[in-house]
Order: structure tokens, then C-alpha cells, then sequence
């Protein structure tokens, strides 16, 4: 869309045109408007604090947090300012401001059921789940037809374990929002847990004849069905799964519970001691780049690949990675041989069944006595096989298949740990800590 900024506006249509090009994607054009109502009056509060809320889907947060707190000084009874604060404090992980500016917002407007829904989700993040549960609860009661609060309620079930709520609640999501993607995965995956596998193939195979071809629809159904399952997750897949999961907010929290990165970390500093800077470092399935901290003092370069562009543009604002490519991470080691003397794959390989490709290639793209290190989840000991997919998406691997498929690709086994990875609802997830070497 090009904008025509000789045109004169009053400020109200200019705001209403700015807000409509910023929802469409149009940073560029509706920056140029607020910055225009703001030469004309400069403490605007709307102006400011959609500029606030622009910095922040930027990547820009310091900008993001002063311009939002102004528009709040302007303007201290709006009840949708503070909820956005909240929003921005809580993408910041500054969890306690984030609870007070939701406080607020509820205080000066105790109706409002998207606030509410924003308090709960955070406090589902924080693990505190009474709260959260009571609070999506009174949302619903405000707004019976809100699907989004139905969804996640539904997903908190499934984290305290309460399937057959989580099931009630995503039946009363699809039936506000027919079709909805979100709730035919909760739902799908609940049904699976109560081991109500034809309803949950069921679920599947409505969303596949809806939308043929739809990547999750015949992910899960392979899941939940064993039939054609892939040798690992299909771009497509991986690609949809991860753009949106990069923009959730539970996606950052999920850290809190995640350990797979720092796991990593750790098996290096112990192979390796002190980082003293001199490594070529491949992060492969790098995703938002919460192993960059731990790789960064190894590497003389600090190279992050991932199929997820949502991903990777929340890698790049941390300003820790010299070169980050969106590509299948199998391919990209296959096209660099002998370029790095680290190679490590945080909670990535779970999105692979197969092993021995991808392996191959990483002895491909290490050179003589450098290291490959990743995390796999573990099959239970009462499951046979070397791998399986789980209903959730994943899959989870034997050990001895890991050692199999290490020596085949001619990398020896370092040391592979069980370890909790994350923790799910209180339980732990098993899983391998994998560290090998290519021969010197
Ligand atoms: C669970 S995230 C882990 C991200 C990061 N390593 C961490 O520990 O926070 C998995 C990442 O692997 C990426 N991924 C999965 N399969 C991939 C593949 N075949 N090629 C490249 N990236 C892949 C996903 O896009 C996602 O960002």
C-alpha cells in the first residue's frame, strides 16, 4: 500500500488510517503518519503508544517501554494502555510489572475479557495455575463465545493433566470458531492421551478434508495413527509449527521449563573447558537462539540455521550470531563440509525420526576432533523400536539406536546422559544428552 502524504488529513482520520496500515503490515507508511500527528501535536497519546507497540514488534523493547510508559503518563485511566504494557512487560519477561499493569488495567475496567485472558496466560506461564484458571473462567463468563480463552483453558487442563476438561474446552472452542486450528490440536492431542485414538484421527481427518494437505493435520494423524510416518517432520511442518509458536508468548515462558539449551551448554564447558573464541560454531534448528549465550565464548564465528523465519528474527535481535540462514538444517550440513569444530542441536533432532542423515552429514561439516552435541527425547522403557513419533509431534529415540547411528556415521559417543529436558505439568520429560566426536 503507498501512501499519498500530501494529502491533508484531520488528525482522527490520519489515526484511523495509520492504525488500519500498521494492522496490515505496513510499519513503514503508518510510522510515517504518527510521526506526522505528532509533529502536529506531540503528545498525542494513541500516536505514541501504537508507536510504542510498532517498537515493540520491531524488536525495539527499550523504545517500546519509554514510549509506552509516556502514553500512559498522558493518559492514566485507559485500561487498554495498561493491558498493552502488560502484554509488552510480559514479552519482556518482566513478569511482576507485567502482573501490575494487568491489575491496573483490570481495576479501571473489571469487564474486559481480553484482559483477563492476558492475566491468565500470564499466569499459566508462571505456573500459577489456580490463578490463571479462575481468571480464564471469568473471561469466558464475560464473553461465552471468546474461542481464544476456551483454547487456552483447554491447554491448561492438558498441562495440570485434566484431559477430559481440556477435551470439554476445545469442543466449546471449535464451537464458537468452527474450524479453529488451535483447538483441533489440543483437541486431537487430548483425545490421544485419553488413548481415544479413532476420535482423535477423526479430529485429523475433518481438518484434512477441510484443508487437504494441511502439514499439522497429517503430522498428528500420522501420530496418532502410526500409518505413513515420516522419516522426520516436514518442512512444512516445522516451518508452520515454529512461525507461529515464535510469536507466543508461551513460547518464551515455556523457558522457564526448558532445559535443553543449558544442558548443551554444559556438556560443552565440560568437554571443552573455557570458551577462548576460536571455533567455527554451527547451531543448527537454532530457533530463537537461546544457545547463542552458551556457544557465543567458543566461537570465532557463530553460524544459526532454521526453516522458521519467525524463529530466526527472534535469534537475530540478539545481536549474538555472525551469519543465520533459513534453511533444512540436513541440507546446509551437507553443503559445508570440513567448516566448523562445533556443531549443536538443542531440542531440534526431536523433529527427526531417522537419524542416519542427518548424523552422516554433521561428520560431513565437522572437521578432524571437533564435536557434535544435541538433545533427543527418550523412548519409555516399555516401548520397542529405535524411534517413534509421539502424539504430540515429536519423536523420542532409544539409546542404543543414538550409539548405532552415531557409529554408522562414524562419530564416536562421548557420553550420552538421561536428563529431564523440560517439565511438563509437573512431570519431567526424558530425554538423551548426546556428545560425540569426530575422530582427530
Ligand atoms: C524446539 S526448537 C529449539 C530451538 C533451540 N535450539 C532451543 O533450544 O531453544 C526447534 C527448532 O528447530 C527448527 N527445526 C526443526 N526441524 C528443522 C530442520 N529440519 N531444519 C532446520 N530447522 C529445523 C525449528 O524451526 C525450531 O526453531
Amino acid at each position: 500500500m503507498t501512501l499519498d502524504t500530501s494529502q491533508p488529513l484531520t488528525i482522527s482520520d490520519a489515526m484511523k488510517l495509520a492504525t488500519e496500515l500498521h494492522h496490515a503490515g505496513d510499519f513503514e507508511s503508518a510510522y510515517k503518519i504518527y510521526e506526522r500527528v505528532l509533529e502536529v501535536q506531540p503528545e498525542h497519546p494513541d500516536a505514541i503508544h501504537f508507536m510504542a507497540i510498532m517498537a515493540h514488534q520491531q524488536g525495539q523493547q527499550e523504545d517500546a517501554v519509554r514510549l509506552m510508559t509516556r502514553s500512559i503518563e498522558l493518559v492514566p485511566d485507559n485500561a487498554g494502555f495498561h493491558s498493552n504494557l502488560g502484554n509488552l512487560m510480559f514479552a519482556c519477561e518482566r513478569f511482576e510489572e507485567a502482573e501490575q499493569a494487568y491489575r491496573r488495567a483490570i481495576e479501571l475496567d473489571p469487564e474486559r475479557p481480553d484482559v483477563l485472558n492476558n492475566y491468565a496466560v500470564l499466569c499459566k506461564g508462571i505456573q500459577r495455575y489456580p490463578d490463571s484458571e479462575q481468571l480464564f473462567l471469568r473471561a469466558i463468563a464475560l464473553a461465552p463465545g471468546f474461542s481464544e480463552a476456551h483454547n487456552n483453558l483447554a491447554h491448561l487442563y492438558m498441562r495440570q493433566g485434566r484431559i477430559n476438561e481440556s477435551v470439554a474446552q476445545a469442543c466449546e472452542a471449535l464451537i464458537c470458531e468452527p474450524g479453529g486450528e488451535r483447538a483441533r490440536e489440543i483437541l486431537g492431542i487430548a483425545y490421544c492421551l485419553l488413548k481415544r485414538f479413532d476420535e482423535a484421527a477423526q479430529v485429523y481427518r475433518e481438518w484434512l478434508e477441510e484443508e487437504p494437505g494441511n502439514p499439522r493435520a497429517l503430522h498428528y494423524l500420522a501420530a496418532c495413527t502410526g500409518q505413513d510416518v515420516p522419516a522426520r517432520a516436514s518442512d512444512a511442518y516445522v516451518q508452520q509449527v515454529f512461525d507461529i509458536f515464535s510469536e507466543s508468548f508461551d513460547a518464551k515462558l515455556a523457558r522457564l521449563e526448558y532445559r535443553a539449551p543449558a544442558l548443551v551448554g554444559q556438556a560443552v564447558a565440560t568437554c571443552l573447558g573455557e570458551g577462548s573464541g576460536g571455533l567455527d560454531v554451527f547451531d543448527v534448528g537454532c530457533g530463537t537462539g537461546l544457545c547463542g549465550p552458551y556457544l557465543k565464548p567458543y566461537a570465532k564465528t557463530l553460524v544459526g540455521v532454521d526453516l522458521s523465519s519467525g524463529m530466526l528474527a527472534k535469534a537475530r535481535e540478539r545481536g549474538l550470531y555472525d551469519e543465520l540462514h533459513q534453511a533444512e538444517l540436513t541440507a546446509f550440513l551437507h553443503a559445508h563440509p570440513d567448516a566448523s569444530d562445533l556443531v549443536v542441536s538443542a531440542d531440534t533432532l526431536v523433529y527427526f525420526g531417522a537419524l542416519d542423515e542427518v548424523l552422516r552429514n554433521a561428520a560431513i561439516t565437522l572437521r578432524r576432533g571437533g564435536h557434535l552435541c544435541f538433545t533427543v527425547e527418550a523412548i519409555r522403557e516399555d516401548q520397542a523400536g529405535d524411534f517413534l513419533l509421539q502424539h504430540n509431534g515429536r519423536y523420542a529415540h532409544a539409546e542404543r539406536y543414538l550409539r548405532a547411528a552415531l557409529e554408522r556415521a562414524g562419530l564416536g559417543v562421548v557420553s550420552i546422559e538421561p536428563e529431564a529436558l523440560r517439565y511438563e505439568g509437573g512431570d519431567k520429560v526424558a530425554g538423551w544428552l548426546v556428545l560425540s566426536r569426530k575422530a582427530a
